[in-house]
């Protein structure tokens, strides 16, 4: 059995309340922050560092560093921002961790401001989860009651007030700098650092913006410390656990959190229960629709920030979808696109024109209308995304990319055939894959 750590206090149906909370450990590290300034703002920063938590809203940027960059002699007031849009299709982790112990991250929050100096704290939360936002803003109340948040927290003369923002609803509102825009009622599209959000951020003041998983570990880190939560990882380069969102051919999808560094067979095997009946593994997107189509010899690989990056794949979101030998993976290539085409928030050239351009010939592809000179200008215009202003442009070719390279026989078989070969249903033929 993996120990678990932020899902501790998930039931079913129900959500932790404020005393569970506590009686497994919760708000004692707000306290210490506060009451006795032990650990100091500076400390919570070299602990976090230490402990080598990284970022898991897709990016793994340590928040230790991120934190680093908030100049200590910068103005005030300052921001913290809980990054909750979580848009990124096959990705729901942080709606579960939300809805299953609200104050493990109302805690988090208010500590990683405190670790900033920070007095306001925004949930940005994606429009569609009203529920978890409903939830959220009943227990602050509860919070600021206990004296965990709002004004003067716990005597100690310090403020952090919580504010839940709902986004407008774009898949770009997520994106760090397009979401500072959008707080601030302008067009969602992003800003070009430098300066970076944490010297000159939300109203042009310092700002950090965070993921609603990144801040549920951080309370965990401080009661137990740096070592132990790199301990929990199964490999070097990464630290703490993961909860993974597993979708697609699966008997059992859903949440599961795992350390860091598990393998994608255990995950798929162990937790999600293996693929449903007549299933063999084919494929999966490791971490959200914005990573590369990763094919069945990378079925042991450990789910982790370095080892997968090494290895040319991205975690991600570490949200994991399984296509078995049935799927066509041109059909989810363009599935995806679709998405992407349509979220584009259309500021920047590339991006805005080349992924139509990219699904129009995709779709054709699919339709048996495909030419074999297609795979060479899908593979130069994915290319060309590296050239857009933001990530999400680099995103959206990754897929495509993981497909044209990883799938080349699929892809010229609808080419030469003129047709789907998954059309029928026969799809995949015997020898596609041998997972089950
Ligand atoms: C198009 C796009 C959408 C994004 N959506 C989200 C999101 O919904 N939630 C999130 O935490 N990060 C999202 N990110 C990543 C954020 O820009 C940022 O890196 C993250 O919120 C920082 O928090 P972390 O370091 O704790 O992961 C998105 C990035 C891009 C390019
Ligand atoms: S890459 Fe796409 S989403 Fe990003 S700024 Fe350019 S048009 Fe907007």
């Amino acid at each position: 059995m993996h120990p678990r750590v932020l899902l501790q206090n998930r039931k079913p149906g129900r959500i932790a309340t404020m005393d569970e909370y506590r009686q497994s450990g919760g708000y004692q590290a707000l306290e210490k922050a506060f009451v006795k300034n032990d650990p100091s703002p500076g400390d919570i920063r070299e602990i976090l560092l230490e402990a080598r938590l990284l970022g898991r809203g897709g990016a793994g940027f340590p928040i230790g560093k991120k934190m680093a960059t908030v100049p200590e002699d910068a103005p005030h007031p300052r921001y913290l921002v809980c990054n909750a849009d979580e848009m990124e299709p096959g990705t729901f982790k942080d709606r579960v961790l939300i809805h299953a112990d609200p104050h493990q991250l109302i805690e988090g929050i208010v500590l990683a401001a405190r670790a900033i100096e920070a007095e306001i704290a925004v949930i940005f939360i994606r429009r569609e989860y009203e529920n978890a936002a409903r939830i959220l803003e009943r227990e602050i109340q509860i919070a600021r009651d206990a004296g965990f948040a709002g004004k003067n927290i716990l005597g100690s003369g310090r403020d952090c007030e919580l504010v839940v923002h709902r986004s407008a609803g774009r898949y770009i509102c997520g994106e760090g700098t397009a979401l500072i825009n959008a707080l601030e009622g302008k067009r969602a599209n992003p800003r070009r650092p430098p300066p970076y959000p944490t010297t000159r951020g939300l109203w042009q003041l310092p700002t950090e913006v965070q993921n609603v998983e990144t801040l549920c570990c951080v309370p965990h880190v401080l009661n137990n410390g740096a070592q132990w939560f790199q301990s929990l990882a199964l490999t070097d380069s990464g630290a703490g656990t993961k909860v993974f969102s597993v979708s697609g051919k699966v008997n059992n999808p859903g949440c599961f959190e795992l350390p860091m560094g598990v393998r994608l067979s255990e995950l798929i095997e162990e937790h999600a229960g293996g693929m449903i009946p007549g299933s063999r593994f084919k494929a999966c997107m490791p971490g959200g629709a914005s990573t590369r189509l990763m094919p069945e010899s990378m079925y042991h690989v450990r789910l982790d920030y370095g080892d997968m990056k090494e290895k040319g794949y991205r975690l991600g979101t570490g949200a994991v979808m399984v296509f078995d030998h049935k799927t066509c993976l041109v059909q989810v290539a363009v599935n995806l696109m679709t998405f992407f085409a349509r979220e584009s928030c259309g500021w920047c050239t590339p991006c805005r024109e080349g992924l139509p351009y990219i699904l129009d010939l995709l779709n054709r592809i699919e339709a048996g209308q495909g030419r074999a000179e297609y795979i060479e200008i899908i593979r130069k215009m994915c290319g060309h995304m590296k050239y857009s202003f933001c990530a999400f442009a680099p995103g959206a070719a990754a897929p495509v990319q993981g497909l044209i390279e990883n799938f080349h026989e699929e892809v010229t078989a609808h080419i030469e055939n003129q047709r789907c070969p998954f059309q029928d249903g026969q799809a995949g033929g015997d020898n596609a894959g041998s997972h089950h």
